[in-house]
């Protein structure tokens, strides 16, 4: 079964009740609940983190270099600030898919920039929940290189 954990940025808790005009009225539970159910389908074996605070996206994105064959993450207002989390990513060199509910490209001008594309498979940007559900297809089919030893 293949592993993919999917990381959750902060104030993605507040999902339902945050920005529905931007984010949609959707719930961050209902979000990893739908991702269970075609992990389930997919045979995928899913870990789901959410959390505020950037050292603690950083020490699990490093505890996953034990772990998952694939992260998906939302880095949300990381993604425009966090080096920590782009190198952390770099470090532990488990492909990684890159994921916004909305178009990052087409909102302000600090949003378009993303510290975590250059280190990413690939970012699924603008389609809601879907963008999730885009992603862990994605990860499901991905050729992952070969372990290292
Ligand atoms: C987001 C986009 C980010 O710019 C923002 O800070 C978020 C959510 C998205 O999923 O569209 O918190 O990552």
């Amino acid at each position: 079964m293949r592993k993919v954990l999917v990381i959750h940025g902060p104030n993605l808790n507040l999902l339902g009740e945050r920005e529905p005009q931007v984010y949609g009225a959707v719930t961050l539970e209902e979000i990893d609940r739908t991702l269970g159910a075609k992990a389930a389908e997919t045979g995928v074996e899913l870990k789901i983190v959410q959390s505020n605070h950037e050292g603690e996206i950083v020490e699990t994105i490093q505890n996953a270099r034990h772990w998952a064959e694939v992260i998906i993450i939302n880095p949300a207002a990381y993604t425009h600030t966090s080096v920590a989390i782009r190198d952390a990513l770099s470090a532990v060199s488990v492909p990684t898919i890159e994921v916004h509910l909305s178009n990052i490209y087409a909102r302000e001008g600090f949003r378009q920039v993303s510290h975590v594309s250059p280190v990413a498979v690939g970012s699924i940007s603008g389609f809601g929940k879907d963008s999730y559900l885009l992603a862990l297809e994605a990860a499901s089919r991905l050729v992952l290189p070969p372990k290292k030893k």
